[in-house]
């Protein structure tokens, strides 16, 4: 009874997120299923960090068993590739466009099979999940590769790894290996993997460049952490670090033909801020919503600059202003804002589109030299009155903007349309943030404000001498905190010296930053890690075409 994988009907499908094949015999029961071995592997080159878990299993009974590889990985990686190695046979995951697979996922499920996905769970991680039979006394080894570019935010990058074999395992390894050229200023290593006894099975070796943090519990100590159970650990190991920034015109490498730039400049002062809030207050929002929200505002109002001007946008079916124009964030406007914020009640439909454009022209009223304006649009539902149209709304929105400033969208909760926001953000150079309908959304919602509350540059335009191919060159602001990577391709192989130039606005006056580094001096970043620059490359370019799809 036991399932030949060899047979035509096995039929992997990764990438698009979703794994198929047909399994017989499903058996729910999961005793004597030996979990022996569990690593995890990861290692970060500029950045860029490419994960490997493998996970080895033996099925200790004399019967055949179904046997699950279940693992949680980061919400921004790219699966790159999975196998599975049974009785000395491999099985590689073949990769796929998304609604391929899922054509093929729901024609398995219409078929009465076994099939694997992978699922969002919670607010940073999904999750991949597969299941194989197994033959009496045999074993398999499941290799899961995913990647991702580490984004920089408020001043450092994170580096997520989560472990719950739902066991204990006698051998347990964690490792990870960091690199980075420009050297490393700061480690910290946190998450609920390294609390009480677990704290001890960490041990971080570094050197200005490198970092090595390798984890090794022993069964015992698989049972004793914050995250412990009887059932082995469950948790997420984090890892923040920065690097050191010499150069203000940012960091170049490059090797086998591709190139990535670093821009972070600190020597900055910020820029004052126009920033127009445009809150839903439909019925929807009614309970711990409305609440969280007028919290998080106050909070807001209470971090934001002397020299910012602000506006505040209430809507339902109707749109309502604080004050028709931007205003001083003086100490008496602020409270008066504040005053007004708690009277913000929830009640009625949803009309985005009028609320929107009534933010917009707030903003475009209220031009000021050498400043950045920002919009904000906080909601939790989809548009029901008015125009409602998605489609033309965001048609509307583009439009009113005209490329001058950024919106970002905050979805809040579940029954948001978030792709119409996500799209709608994306095509006026913001992003989509989902904030998750919980006790702390109202610290989800300053901390996204956190992020563009200092921004340095606008305008910022990014050229290179020589090059093609490249990943996006122009971004609307640049914030403190963060970091504009951009990779391409070196096509004129006769220049000896890649140059970069950098266009901004800044608090003060217009700013250049022009480099230029010898192609020599660029080689290599490590003479094993060669591609690593390219990856980056596909990466960003893989993210990028998928967002403006
Ligand atoms: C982790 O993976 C890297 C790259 O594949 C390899 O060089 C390294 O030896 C591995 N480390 C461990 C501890 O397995
Ligand atoms: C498996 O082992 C049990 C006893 O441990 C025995 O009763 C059973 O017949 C065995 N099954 C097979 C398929 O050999
Ligand atoms: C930017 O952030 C750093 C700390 O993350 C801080 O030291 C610096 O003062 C900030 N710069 C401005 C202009 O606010």
């Amino acid at each position: 009874m036991c399932i030949t994988m060899d047979r035509a009907a096995l039929s992997l499908t990764v990438f698009g997120f979703l794994l198929v094949w047909s399994v017989s015999g499903l058996n729910k029961q999961e005793n004597d299923i030996d979990i022996y071995s569990f690593h995890i592997n990861s290692t970060v080159i500029s950045r860029y960090a490419i994960t490997i878990i493998t996970s080895r299993v033996a099925n200790c009974l004399n019967e055949s068993k179904e046997v699950h590889f279940q693992v949680q990985i980061p919400k921004n990686a790219f699966i790159n590739r999975f196998r599975m190695t049974m009785e000395g046979k491999m099985y590689d995951g073949v990769v796929k466009e998304k609604e391929e697979a899922q054509q093929q996922y729901s024609q398995a499920v219409s078929r009465g099979e076994s099939a694997g996905i992978v699922n969002s769970v919670g607010r940073t991680l999904e999750e991949f999940k597969t299941s194989v039979t197994v033959a009496a006394f045999s074993k398999v080894t499941f290799e899961l590769t995913y990647e991702e570019l580490l984004k920089r935010q408020l001043g450092q990058y994170q580096l997520l790894i989560n472990a719950q074999p739902m066991q204990t395992v006698a051998d347990f390894k964690i490792d990870v290996y960091i690199h980075e050229n420009p050297g490393i200023s700061f480690l910290a290593v946190n998450g609920g993997l390294s609390t009480k006894e677990l704290a001890n099975a960490v041990t971080i070796t570094r050197s200005d460049k490198e970092v090595w943090v390798n984890f090794y519990p022993t069964r015992e100590q698989q049972t004793n952490c914050d995250v412990c159970g009887p059932t082995g650990l469950k948790g997420d190991l984090i890892i923040n670090y920065d690097v050191e920034r010499q150069n203000p015109s940012g960091a170049l490498q490059a090797s086998e033909g591709y190139f990535v730039h670093y821009f972070a400049p600190t020597d900055v002062q910020r820029i004052p801020k126009n920033v127009v809030f445009v809150i839903d207050r439909s019925g929807s929002m009614s309970g711990r919503k409305i609440r969280q929200t007028r919290e998080a505002l106050l909070k807001i109002l209470g971090d934001i600059s002397e020299e910012d001007h602000f506006g505040l946008v209430t809507f339902n079916a109707h749109i309502n202003v604080w004050n028709p124009e931007l205003l001083p964030a003086s100490e008496g406007n602020l409270q008066k804002a504040k005053d007004f914020v708690r009277t913000i009640r929830d009640h009625g439909p949803t009309n985005i589109n009028d609320a929107v454009l009534k933010g917009v022209e707030m903003i475009n009223r209220h031009q000021r030299e050498r400043s950045a304006s920002i919009l904000i649009l906080l909601t939790d539902g989809a548009p029901n009155t008015g125009e409602s149209d998605p489609i033309k709304i965001q048609a509307n929105v583009k439009k009113a903007i005209g490329g001058k400033f950024p919106l970002y969208c905050l979805g809040f909760g579940f029954d948001v349309n978030f792709e119409f926001l996500q799209k709608m953000a994306l095509e006026n150079s913001g992003r989509a943030v989902r904030i998750y309908e919980d006790s702390d959304a109202d610290l989800q919602l300053q901390g996204f404000y956190e992020e563009v509350a200092t921004p340095l540059l606008t305008d910022v335009q990014l050229n290179y001498t020589g090059a093609g191919n490249l990943t996006q060159t122009t971004f609307s602001h640049y914030y403190n905190g963060s970091e504009i990577v951009v990779a391409g391709q070196i096509t004129d192989n006769s220049l000896d010296s890649l140059q970069t130039t950098v266009i901004a606005i800044s608090r003060n006056s217009n700013v250049i930053y022009q480099d230029s580094v010898f192609t020599k001096d660029l080689a290599g970043v490590l003479p094993q890690h060669e591609n690593f620059i390219e990856r980056i490359w596909a990466y960003l370019t893989i993210k990028q075409l998928l967002e403006k799809e």
